[in-house]
């Protein structure tokens, strides 16, 4: 199979042919032995990459997968602590505000945007957009009385990764329950649950894993298992955990009618995941695609969006001198290369630009895009 488009998007990613394909058997009945034994094969190989106590697959994009974590452990009456640094920091803070209090902490930088004049062109004086770590977390965990912690390990829309590990321990340290929205951060970027003590996980099925969208990844602890399931009511029928926990543990089926054919679309993907080496493997290859991106990009000039230190293994941001320079490098690269990249967002709405490198992505696509990018800009 020829691909019509370079797509260097952050989700969905390119989807390999024999992923693609494994689509395409004639459909069966979920409540099925057959669908058993597909179902049981994802969530227990899930639950090895994770190390986790139990995993599940929903069928909905990712931003369902994070809204069931929540819906199941948060509670009403309690508080969750949350540290947003770009859009979908602030949409799990959104989602979160449904269920429970929130107390949110904003970093700067991605924010503000100024415009200047320089020989008659407008400049943009930006500022890069900043990562979270401990020691910018620490006080206001210290300070926030809440049961839960959530936030995101990879903001995609800057391509910053934050420094969750030792924020999700120093939370667990003090008593709280830690959710992780790790939707476009894995398995491209490193993660269990034991090593980085969370308590429950989400990724998306479009991001790394290179399958179609549709499907969020679960993960869930000890400690998030015993909350959920010690609950009366979970304020959701489609999102109430103990329903999929009561099915699982039945027949391992799905207690509503699940996405069939995308779930074996999943089990290939990780045939290629194991086939190719595994998790290490894995994020090996993407934090070296990152470096290579992000060199490729600063020689030919451009700045990159996160602040050093933070940068994400999967998508890397960076900015042009103007807006007009980074929307002609987008509509040519489409129109005249084929290659799909997208811009970014917030300040860096206008001049931002990001190149996503996860999944089954090659490095002679990236070469194709980032060569691209030096013969229209003429460098
Ligand atoms: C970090 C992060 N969180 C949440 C989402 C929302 O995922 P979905 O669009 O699959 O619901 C995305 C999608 O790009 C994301 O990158």
């Amino acid at each position: 199979m020829e691909f019509k488009t370079i797509l260097l998007a952050p989700g969905p990613v390119k989807v390999l042919p024999e992923i693609l394909q494994a689509q395409a058997c004639e459909m069966i009945t979920h409540r099925s032995g057959e669908f058993s034994a597909l179902y049981k094969d994802l969530v227990e190989r899930l639950r090895v990459y994770f190390q986790s106590e139990e995993a599940y697959v929903l069928t909905g994009s990712g931003a369902v997968g994070l809204e069931t974590l929540i819906v199941n452990l948060c509670l009403p009456n309690e508080k969750i602590i949350c540290f947003p640094n770009g859009e979908f920091g602030d949409k799990f803070v959104e989602t979160a505000q449904i269920y429970t209090d929130v107390v949110s902490h904003k970093l700067d930088g991605g924010q503000a945007l100024s415009l200047g004049q320089k020989n008659n062109d407008k400049i943009w004086h930006v500022e890069s957009a900043n990562g979270w770590n401990l020691e910018r977390a620490k006080k206001a965990i210290d300070e926030s009385k809440a049961q839960v912690l959530g936030m995101v390990y990879n903001e995609t829309s800057y391509g910053v990764r934050n420094d969750i590990q030792e924020i999700c321990k120093y939370a667990k340290s003090k008593g709280m329950l830690v959710i992780i929205d790790g939707i476009s951060a894995w398995p491209g970027t490193s993660f269990n649950f034991n090593d980085f003590a969370v308590d429950g996980f989400v990724t998306g099925s479009q991001k790394g894993i290179g399958a179609p969208p549709g499907m969020a990844l679960i993960g869930l602890s000890k400690a998030a298992v015993e909350r959920y399931s010690k609950r009366d009511k979970i304020p959701s029928y489609c999102f109430d955990l103990k329903r999929h926990q009561k099915r699982y543990q039945k027949d391992h089926q799905t207690p509503n009618t699940p996405a069939v054919s995308l779930f074996w679309a999943l089990q290939k993907a990780f045939d290629i995941l194991d086939k190719n080496g595994g998790l290490q493997s894995c994020v090996k290859r993407h934090v070296e695609f990152s470096e290579y991106v992000r060199k490729r990009v600063v020689e030919l000039g451009f700045k990159l969006i996160a602040e050093s230190g933070f940068e994400s293994n999967t998508v890397t941001g960076f900015y042009a001198d103007s807006a007009e320079r980074a929307k002609e490098i987008k509509d040519r690269l489409a129109k005249e290369y084929k290659i799909k990249i997208v811009g970014s967002r917030g300040a860096f709405k206008d001049n931002g630009l990001r190149i996503a490198h996860m999944g089954n992505v090659t490095k002679e696509e990236l070469d194709a895009c980032l060569n691209a990018i030096s013969k229209i800009i003429g460098k």
